[in-house]
């Protein structure tokens, strides 16, 4: 029984849900009279290419209806219970998350961190203010720590593409000149663990994510010996968690390139999207038949739509 989508840890069997999904793809227009009637709306605070389209993409299959609320531009909301509001903040969370709540019976939420402050952002204040104020189920479409409809997508390729039961998955960081979050590292690190796969972690000193999501990981600070016999290679960037939201290295060896390619078996790249070329990752390996970003785009429908379909039948 699915009753929110926050994190995997709201999934009770996330191996039987990349099952369902991947079976879900083979027919995607099995559902399409599961959500007649039900709407989903849309709230991103931050901008969006694959979660938008994905998540709308999914509600068609599943023939519900979806109200797009984007307020990347900025929407002055007050989070503070009892505050006086004669600033700047035209609306408090409580009511604009009951007002939404009228209009549609699922409610997905993009929201990003500040990265100035762990405590704050680890607390998911939007995230939580809505589950409080919306009383409608939840679905994360990236928060301030977690992506898991990114996670599950990610998890739906591995599964399409492993060669053996227990593949040994890498997640690696790699350079970005920009601080960004550490959701998606956390989310493919939870998701990996959920699934039982071989996971080391490889990144920098000083880039440690929170030891509370990667507990069973293998942590290794050499990247040539991380990617020794990696199945699959994930890239990502991610600011500090330690040194909060700070850009601690921007070493242009932890970029993914063919040599290191070299030294895994045969592995399969991947990568979220958007991905800056060359800096992430070099164009040889982004381009070669090996990588599977396009594939996890792809993907996203079948993670969001499989998410949606438990919420209705929950
Ligand atoms: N991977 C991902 O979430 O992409 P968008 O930011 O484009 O939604």
């Amino acid at each position: 029984m699915l009753k929110q989508f926050l994190s995997v840890d709201d999934v009770a069997d996330p191996l039987k849900l990349v099952e369902e999904a991947v079976k879900f793809k083979v027919q995607p227009n099995a559902f399409r009279a599961l959500g007649q009637h039900k709407s989903l709306a849309l709230l991103f605070f931050n901008s969006s290419l694959r979660t938008r389209l994905s998540s709308q993409r999914a509600a068609q299959l599943l023939g519900m209806d979806h109200l797009l609320v984007d307020v990347a531009s900025g929407w002055p909301l007050e989070f503070e219970d009892g505050a006086t509001m004669d600033q700047d903040k035209s609306e408090h969370i409580r009511e604009a998350s009951a007002v939404i709540a009228q209009y549609c019976d699922f409610l997905g939420v993009r929201c990003f961190p500040t990265l100035k402050d762990r405590d704050h952002d680890y607390g998911e204040p939007i995230l939580n203010a809505l589950k409080k104020y919306a009383d409608i189920p939840l679905i994360n479409l990236e928060s301030a720590t977690r992506h898991p409809l990114q996670g599950l997508a990610d998890m739906i390729t591995i599964r399409e593409h492993k060669k053996r039961d227990r593949p040994k998955v890498l997640l690696t960081w790699a350079p970005h000149p920009r601080a960004l979050p550490q959701s998606v590292a956390n989310s493919f690190a939870a998701w990996s663990l959920a699934c039982k796969y071989d996971l080391t972690i490889t990144h920098p000193e000083g880039y440690e994510l929170d030891p509370t999501i990667t507990y069973g990981a293998t942590i290794e600070y050499d990247p040539y010996k991380a990617y020794e016999d990696a199945d699959f290679v994930y890239a990502k960037n991610w600011s500090s968690y330690r040194d909060y939201g700070q850009i601690a290295s921007i070493d242009k060896r932890w970029m993914v390139d063919v040599n290191k390619m070299k030294n895994t078996n045969d592995a399969h790249f991947m990568h979220c999207l958007p991905v800056r070329r060359n800096v992430i990752v070099q164009d040889e390996v982004i381009n070669s038949a090996k990588s599977l970003v396009i594939q996890q785009a792809g993907n996203r429908t079948f993670s969001a739509a499989t998410v949606l379909k438990n919420l209705l039948t929950s």
